[in-house]
């Protein structure tokens, strides 16, 4: 009793529809980890935009995102839910670190060398800032943890270093974040279509990701046209990547070990395993759909949250803030 939990943050962008590698990297942590630690979660629209996002559809996926992060099993009156938008300071802390960050950090990182590539006639200041933002975010609620997928350890590497560079040059400022990543395959699905790229729901291949409103039969379908490997026994190893990756899907929706998928299917062909996985997958999304549907008609439910977390949000990044502010020497009326 009193004791203070540790803080946790993380964010999800609403750019689209959200997949099972999303759930599975990031929001099933999300909800595993709300009771040990003080959690804090984002909708991260000032991310989103750092590639063209069409604004009604920015506004639609923002909600419907808020609706998800509930039905999927967040509870708001256990944590903070917000919309990053709605809290200034992750702007203004943002700017600050910008300062502290050299040029070369951030054209180095994997991520923004792939979205320039990918997004050519649209490659600008906020593709390349955007982990600065995504370190304000963190650093801002002087989070301990941060549950991610494997793709975002570089930017969680740079989260570290700048809140070292900050405490060192000013003193000690920041809480220097751990990510938390899982274990295993799960920390980065695979594309059903080609297991060796990541699961991405801006795939131009729809058959590449299973999204979490996907309706029963897409679901199925998707996971029986997944690529296999030869051969024809369901085994997790390095030389067999589509079969690999879908132990990892059925491993994270059951709970079962790769040892025990192995042998729930020894003497059974790729065939009975994908109908297996496809079926697991679409009975444990439908309830988190209903819910979310539900969820959906009642706006100004979800908008109660959304008030209640920019306002929660907003203190602890204020305060946060504001030592930052008198750290650099910005005269506050003193
Ligand atoms: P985003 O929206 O791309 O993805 C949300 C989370 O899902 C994880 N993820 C995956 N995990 C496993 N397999 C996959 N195929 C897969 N694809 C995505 C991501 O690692 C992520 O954890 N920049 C972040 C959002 C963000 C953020 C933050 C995260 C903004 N501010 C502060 C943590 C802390 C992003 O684009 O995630």
């Amino acid at each position: 009793m009193g004791e203070e939990k540790r803080k946790l943050f993380s964010a999800v962008q609403p750019s689209g529809a959200v997949t099972i590698g999303n759930y599975i990297g990031a929001i099933k942590n999300f909800v595993a980890l709300q009771d040990e630690f003080d959690c804090i979660y984002a909708v991260a629209d000032l991310h989103a935009i750092t590639v063209r996002q069409e604004p009604a559809a920015l506004r639609k996926n923002t909600l419907e995102l808020m609706a998800l992060f509930i039905a999927c099993g967040i509870d708001p009156e256990k944590c903070i839910l917000f919309v990053q938008s709605h809290v200034p300071a992750h702007c203004e802390l943002t700017w600050v670190l910008n300062t502290l960050t050299y040029p070369g950090e951030l054209s180095r990182m994997t991520q923004f060398k792939d979205k320039s590539a990918k997004h050519a006639d649209n490659v600008n200041m906020g593709l390349m800032d955007y982990p600065v933002l995504m370190v304000s975010d963190i650093l801002l609620y002087q989070a301990a943890v941060v549950p991610v997928g494997a793709d975002q350890k570089q930017h969680l590497e740079l989260t570290r270093d700048l809140a070292i560079r900050f405490n060192n040059r000013y003193s000690e400022t920041f809480t220097v974040p751990e990510a938390y990543i899982p274990k295993g395959s799960g920390a980065k699905i695979m594309s059903l279509a080609d297991p060796s790229r990541k699961m991405s729901k801006s795939d131009e291949n729809p058959n590449g990701y299973v999204t979490m409103s996907d309706d029963r039969d897409t679901v199925i379908r998707k996971f029986k046209r997944a690529v296999t490997d030869s051969g024809n026994e369901v085994r997790a190893a390095e030389d067999k990547p589509g079969v690999s990756n879908l132990i990892a899907i059925y491993g994270a929706f059951t709970g079962k070990s790769a040892a025990e998928i192995e042998r729930e299917f020894e003497g059974k062909g790729y065939g009975d395993f994908k109908l297996a996985v496809g079926e697991t997958v679409a009975d444990a999304l439908a309830p988190v759909q209903a819910e979310k549907a539900r969820l959906l008609k009642d706006k100004a439910y979800l908008n109660g949250v959304m008030k209640r977390g920019e306002e929660a949000a907003a203190r602890i990044a204020r305060k946060t803030l504001s030592k930052v502010y008198r750290k650099v020497g910005f005269y506050q009326g003193e």
